[in-house]
């Protein structure tokens, strides 16, 4: 049998790869490589660790590489049937696990567990089987398999059952849902979600919270745990990166061009900024955002001109109609608040939905108020990134449902992401903090927030992983 067995020694699991490639007009094909704390990771460990990243071709370009055999070292990407992971991301892990760990269903309606739901969720065991496979191949004998996420909740049973001899993890990056939202779903599909991640040896998620809530799925639907581990890892921001990457040239410019759009208060000085950065996920609550902005102008009129809301919110997953909606809604309510409350030289809102990293890291630096109010959020690490970054220290309005909060609720201002007045209260307070006290603040923020930078998360989990 041992002939059988592959060489990887670590191996990571995730739908997204550390790559992708598009197709030029001349027919080549282009990289773009990623970033995140996986791929922080595994540089950590170096390149003779043998590991092996197995993610799925995920548009046409990443599909033409598998077929031209074009690749990357240490990246495995499997050609799953475009149709079987559309079903499978889109279908499932977008549209009803991303919805029952963030409680986004609106209930009178919706989830409709159906024929429909039925074939899709057969991608879903394709998809996470073609993961499986995939990871027994190359697997040596006794390697670490770190399964990534509610995309592939199936893959640890599997893989457990083809090669028991592995020590096998999955970690969540998500919340986990309370036990009577995690019932919405039909009963035997609940039960093989949690029997598929107790396939693994070690369970990690970003929060004691969303671990006690698994916890108490599995105390409910399978009889408990059984053998397997629950570990908590904290994801936190990489210190060295941003303070470096945000002093260079092109943030220079981008903040240049900011400053422009914000502008100088009627006495002079530029005006205070309130500053959020999301990927445009419908439980990034951008609109109630928009709505306690518009609040804070309409109750506070000493704000007017005095304060611009920069927000930016990039494109995400626009394959599906709810994400473009949603959108359309982030614009249509910022528009409307330029519209209300506007003058000749000043504009309230600054909206951009363009992604732009540098142009994020120049907004960071002019932040005095960063808002992060999700309705629910896994960890939230711009919550935990704006304060190392602002140059002045920055006030941190966050919401308690989002995993950075058991962190950094201390020196925050923290809100109820429903309450749209307590948010525009928020707003007021965290604008009007002393410059001494919000620079204080920011420090802890930043240290408490950069405590487990992502290499050390991940050398953790491997090490826990591997006894
Ligand atoms: C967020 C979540 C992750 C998830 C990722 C997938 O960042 O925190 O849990 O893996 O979205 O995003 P994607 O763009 O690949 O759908």
């Amino acid at each position: 049998m041992a002939s059988s067995f592959g060489a990887a020694q670590v191996l990571v699991a995730s739908n997204r790869g550390p790559v992708s490639y598009e197709v030029g007009e001349d027919g080549s094909l282009h990289a773009k490589r990623g970033g995140g704390g996986l791929v922080s990771g595994l540089s950590a460990i170096g390149p003779d660790a043998g590991a092996l990243w197995v993610c799925s071709a995920l548009g046409d370009g990443d599909r033409e590489a598998v077929r031209r055999g074009v690749g990357e070292d240490g990246v495995r990407m499997l050609d799953v049937p475009a149709d079987v992971h559309a079903d499978a991301y889109n279908g499932i892990a977008n549209s009803v696990l991303w919805f029952v760990h963030h409680m986004l269903y609106q209930t009178p309606l919706e989830p409709v567990f159906d024929a429909e739901f039925r074939r899709q969720w057969a991608s879903y065991e394709a998809y996470n089987r073609a993961f499986a496979e995939a990871l027994a191949e190359e697997a040596a004998e006794g390697a670490a398999a770190m399964v990534q996420d509610y995309h592939l909740t199936l893959v640890p049973g599997m893989l457990r059952e083809l090669r028991p001899d592995l020590r096998i993890s999955h970690f969540s990056h998500t919340p986990w849902a309370p036990v009577d939202y995690f019932r919405l779903l039909p009963d035997d599909i609940a039960e093989q979600v949690l029997r598929g991640m107790l396939g693994a040896d070690r369970l990690g998620f970003l929060t004691r919270r969303w671990a006690d809530a698994f916890t108490a799925c599995c105390d409910a639907l399978t009889g408990g745990l059984g053998a397997t581990e629950i570990g908590v890892h904290g994801l936190g921001g990489d210190a060295d990166f941003l303070r470096k990457r945000s002093h260079e040239a092109d943030v220079d410019e981008r903040m240049a061009v900011l400053r422009e759009e914000i502008g100088t208060a009627p006495e002079g000085g530029a005006r205070r900024t309130i500053v959020r950065v999301d990927r445009t996920e419908l439980s990034k609550n951008i609109v109630r955002g928009l709505l306690a902005y518009r609040e804070l102008l309409a109750r506070r009129p000493e704000w007017r001109e005095r304060v611009v809301h920069v927000a930016f919110a990039y494109p995400s997953r626009q394959d599906l109609a709810v994400y473009r909606d949603y959108t359309a809604e982030v614009r249509r309510v910022a528009e409307a608040v330029n519209e209300e409350f506007g003058t000749a030289g000043w504009t309230p809102v600054v909206l951009n939905l363009e992604d732009d990293f540098a142009r994020s890291l120049a907004a960071y630096r002019l932040a005095d108020v960063a808002l992060v109010n999700p309705v629910r959020d896994g960890m939230n690490l711009v919550a935990k990134e704006v304060p190392v970054v602002s140059d002045a220290g920055c006030a941190l309005v966050l919401s308690r449902e989002a995993g950075a909060y058991e962190e950094l609720g201390e020196d925050a201002v923290v809100v109820n992401p429903y309450d749209v007045t307590g948010t525009a209260e928020a707003l007021h307070e965290a604008l009007g903090l002393p410059a001494g006290e919000r620079a204080e603040r920011s420090k802890r923020l930043a240290a408490a927030g950069t405590a487990l930078p992502p290499a050390r998360w991940f050398l953790d989990q491997l090490e826990a992983l591997r006894g």
